[in-house]
């Protein structure tokens, strides 16, 4: 199949460190599967491992000094256990390798995002005796065609169609360490897909950068079709959408496709048309606001989530006040929120910072507590509801509590649970709102 399957590392333990987004979350999937098939089998432990591989972000300033800090760490036991080898991986790999190597030369592998699939070789070369074994650089035909993600332990997985992205927002560093955009062919992702069902899942979520941009002999409405098409796929979700690629037929798709769930997680990050055209974001506060009167036409209790940024250099109070009013317009059910964070090489961070840390944060904090309000409010609304629940698996504090999610990812707490396996889906009826989790009972 390919240069990676040889059989020969077999009883050897593998550990993988992950952070940042969720398409490092497959990566490292993939990655687990290569070394799978090489006989490789994971372990829980970092100490218990011969191969540990560290997957990194550098979207924020916060990712990087959290990855450098388990880096040391792991660096400190590879003193104590020679043998060990040391991998880092993902978007650090591609971005800050001077910085990695200097800090922390213990490092004996780097490989960027578009080159998991030399890990074999690298693997096959062994130690070298100075420096590391690296895979660097963007690859833009890399769709890793062929490869798949090592067996997941849930009833969710994830299913990359897209690497890469060509939005090139002015703050963001992700087209520098991923490349352009790229789509994965349809039976690559339909055969995926087929192999995960075998396997158990029940839901997958596409990935991509832009994910509904995505296009290959079939546009993405169509693939959201197929997908519903295959026997045992009983949730369809996707992330991240472009508010520029959502188009009419996507809504449709949407709602005419019983498995896709109706929840959209559509990044705005502001709320203001001024800071919006300085980030290159393609799009205005009318022309989002219209997308969302868009979906909610088509799809009437759809449930939105979003991304904020406070505090883009530039951004007047005035323009941050904005987008609090248009988080009053949309009411998002819920929001991933930041303080911008310059990241050196995108065209943002050669702007002057124009607000003190402190502005920033205040910003951020009253971003934060709108939401709070928002998401209390729409949870309450769910009470006395029916809702499909998908099981997911019992909760840490109390095995005979299940956790569960409704179609509009919102979670739910059953206590006690059923006698079902994860995977099942039951009717619910919405008792109360506890914080950011829903109480329910079997209806
Ligand atoms: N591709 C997705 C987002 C990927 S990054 C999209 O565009 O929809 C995830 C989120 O991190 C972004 O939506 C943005 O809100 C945030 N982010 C990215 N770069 C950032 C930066 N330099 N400072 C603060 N937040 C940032
Ligand atoms: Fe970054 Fe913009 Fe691409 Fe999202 S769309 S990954 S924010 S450049
Ligand atoms: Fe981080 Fe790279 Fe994802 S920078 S957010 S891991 S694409």
């Amino acid at each position: 199949m390919n240069e990676t399957t040889s059989q020969t590392d077999s009883g050897k333990r593998y550990y993988i460190e992950t952070y940042g987004c969720q398409m490092n979350e497959y990566d490292s999937s993939l990655v687990a599967g290569i070394l799978e098939e090489r006989g490789y089998e994971k372990s829980d432990l970092a100490e218990d491992a011969d191969l540990i591989l560290v997957n990194t972000c550098s979207v924020r300033e916060k990712a990087e000094d959290t990855a450098l800090q388990k880096l040391d760490s792991i660096a400190h036991l590879k003193r104590k256990r020679p043998g060990t080898r040391l991998g880092v991986i993902g978007c650090m790999a591609e971005n800050r390798r001077e910085q990695i190597l200097a800090r922390i030369p213990q490092v004996d592998l780097l490989l960027g995002p578009d080159h998991y699939d030399k890990l074999g070789s690298a693997l096959d070369a062994g130690a070298p005796r100075r420096g590391a074994t690296t895979g660097l650089g963007v690859d833009r035909n890399q769709t890793y065609e062929g490869f798949f993600p090592a067996a997941p332990s849930t009833v969710s997985a994830f299913v990359a169609i897209q690497r890469g992205c060509d939005k090139k927002c002015t703050y963001c560093i992700v087209p520098f360490t991923r490349g352009p955009e790229r789509s994965r062919p349809s039976h690559d992702i339909l055969e995926e897909t087929r192999r995960l069902v075998d396997k158990g899942v029940v839901e997958i979520n596409l990935l991509g950068q832009t994910v509904n941009s995505w296009r290959s002999d079939i546009s993405f409405a169509q693939l959201l079709r197929e997908l519903g098409r295959i026997d045992g796929v009983r949730r369809i979700r996707f992330t991240s959408p472009h508010p520029r690629h959502f188009t009419e037929s996507v809504c449709l798709a949407m709602a005419e496709t019983p498995a896709v769930c109706p929840h959209v997680h559509m990044p705005v990050q502001s709320g203001s048309s001024r800071v919006l055209r300085a980030m290159r974001r393609q799009y205005g506060r009318d022309q989002y606001l219209a997308i969302v009167e868009r979906l909610r036409r088509h799809i009437p209790d759809v449930a939105i989530t979003t991304d904020i940024i406070a505090g883009y250099p530039g951004e007047t109070r005035e323009e941050h006040l904005e987008t609090l009013s248009l988080m009053e317009e949309v009411r998002f059910d819920s929001a991933f929120m930041f303080a911008y964070s310059a990241r050196p090489g995108t065209p943002a961070a050669l702007e002057p910072e124009t607000i003190s840390p402190q502005e920033k944060l205040a910003r951020l904090q009253e971003i934060i507590e709108l939401q709070q309000s928002h998401s209390a409010q729409r949870l309450s609304e769910q009470v006395g509801r029916i809702e499909e629940v998908l099981l997911e698996g019992s909760s840490r504090r109390d095995e005979r509590e299940w956790i569960g999610k409704t179609p509009h990812f919102r979670k739910v707490l059953l206590h006690p649970g059923p006698e079902a396996r994860p995977g099942t889906i039951l009717p619910v009826r919405l008792l109360a709102r506890r914080g950011t989790v829903l109480r329910g009972e079997v209806a």
